[in-house]
Order: structure tokens, then C-alpha cells, then sequence
């Protein structure tokens, strides 16, 4: 099992020193939230992998972007600078890694509302990673409401791994709570290895892509 994960860490690594841009988007609505301390927390580990990647980090808590109406298309106020900055950064992009609370058994209304706002292609045929959080032993409904609900225009990729952290607010690496099992961080270092690995071997694919004709789904 050690042997097979060196293997794996040492294979990203030699690819790894590649310059990327990974956009962390925390989707709580509470400032200072759990999601935010796991984004952090990944942004560090991926930072550890590789020194290079360049890292867009963002809350959507503190950002508190409207529901997608229709003013989106005036440019004024929230739509101009403030989202076309974002906008900018999520396109300019090359993968995404999405830390999402189950809120009612939901993924949340913020997680749902940048799939709708990111309506040019900022996230189309990229990959991404789902990381689910729950305060108990939820978790997995974000998940699948995601994978179901999220790609259709947007073209993102979601990885065929995801990370549920649980008991979220024991979760403090070197030092977790009891309910956090011992496995738990070889199996994030693992899955974010993965996720850079796929996020490398998309890209050139993106080159054939025809947004022109085809740019959202069936
Ligand atoms: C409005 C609301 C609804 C919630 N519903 C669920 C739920 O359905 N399942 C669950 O496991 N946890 C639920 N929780 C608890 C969250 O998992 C927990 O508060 C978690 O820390 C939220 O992440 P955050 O701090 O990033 O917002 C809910 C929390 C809130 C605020």
C-alpha cells in the first residue's frame, strides 16, 4: 500500500513542476466556514505537491455574488469589475476543485449559483473535484446532485473520485479528532495527485474543443 502511493506521489511529481492555475472555490454562505478552512487546508497541500501551481482561491461567502438574473448582462455594479475579475480567473483557469456543504441534503444555492453565472466557458471541458463537507455523517448528497446537475453547459469534467470530509470540525491535520479516521489524509494526498495527473492530461484536449457550435449540452 506505501509502496503503490510513492509510486503514485513520485509519478505526479515528475510531472508536477509544470506551471498550472487551479481555482479552490469554497461554496459555504458563512464567512469563516468550514469549507473555507478545508480550502485553505488543500491549497497548502497542493502547494507542497507543487510549488509552481499558481492557486485562484475563492469564497463565495465573502464574495456574495447575486442569484443569475438578468442584470447580469448590464455589467453594472457587481457584474462589472468584481465578475469579470473572477470570470477572468476561473477561465484562465485549468482545473477546479469545488468545496461544497450538504445544506438541507443539498449541494448549496452558491454552489449551484456559479454554475449558472459561468455561462462563457470558464469551466468547460476542465477537470474538476468535488470535496463535500458535513458537520456529521452527511456528505454524499452534494456529490451526486452535483455529478447530475452541474455539467450540462458548463462542459466541466468532474474526476471519478471526490473527497468527503466528515465531522468536518475535528478535521485538523497532525492533530484530528476521533472521528476523523486515520486514513483520511493519505487518501486527499492520493486524490489530489490524481486530480493535478488529469488536470496535466486534459489539457491539450481543449484545443479540438467547438464552444462556437456547440457550446452548451443536449
Ligand atoms: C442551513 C444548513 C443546513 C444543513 N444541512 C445539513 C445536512 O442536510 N446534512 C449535513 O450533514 N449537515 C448539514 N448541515 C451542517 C453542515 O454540514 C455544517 O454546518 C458544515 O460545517 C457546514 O459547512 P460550512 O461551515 O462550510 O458552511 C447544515 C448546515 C446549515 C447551515
Amino acid at each position: 500500500m506505501l509502496i503503490t502511493y510513492t509510486i503514485l506521489y513520485n509519478c505526479s511529481l515528475s510531472f508536477g513542476k509544470l506551471i498550472m492555475k487551479i481555482s479552490i472555490i469554497s461554496s459555504s454562505h458563512r464567512k469563516n466556514s468550514q469549507s473555507k478552512k478545508i480550502s485553505d487546508f488543500i491549497q497548502c497541500d497542493l502547494l507542497k505537491m507543487n510549488s509552481n501551481l499558481d492557486i485562484f482561491s475563492l469564497d463565495l461567502a465573502e464574495v456574495s455574488l447575486p442569484l443569475w438574473s438578468t442584470n447580469k448582462k448590464t455589467g453594472e455594479g457587481v457584474w462589472g469589475d468584481t465578475w469579470n475579475s473572477i470570470s477572468k480567473n476561473l477561465d484562465n483557469s485549468d482545473g477546479f476543485i469545488l468545496v461544497v456543504p450538504e445544506y438541507g441534503g443539498m449541494a448549496t444555492p452558491a454552489a449551484k449559483n456559479i454554475f449558472l453565472l459561468c455561462g462563457n466557458g470558464e469551466f468547460a471541458h476542465k477537470p474538476g473535484l468535488i470535496v463535500s463537507v458535513s458537520s456529521g455523517n452527511g456528505g454524499s448528497y452534494p456529490v451526486s446532485e452535483l455529478r447530475s446537475s452541474s455539467y450540462k453547459n458548463t462542459h466541466i469534467m468532474w474526476i471519478p473520485e471526490n473527497i468527503i470530509i466528515r465531522n468536518v470540525e475535528e478535521f485538523n491535520p497532525g492533530n484530528h479528532g476521533n472521528n476523523i479516521p486515520d486514513w483520511l489524509d493519505n487518501r486527499i494526498d492520493y486524490v489530489l495527485n490524481l486530480f493535478l495527473s488529469y488536470t496535466h492530461y486534459m489539457s491539450p484536449l481543449r484545443k479540438i474543443i467547438n464552444r462556437k457550435d456547440f457550446g452548451n449540452g443536449m
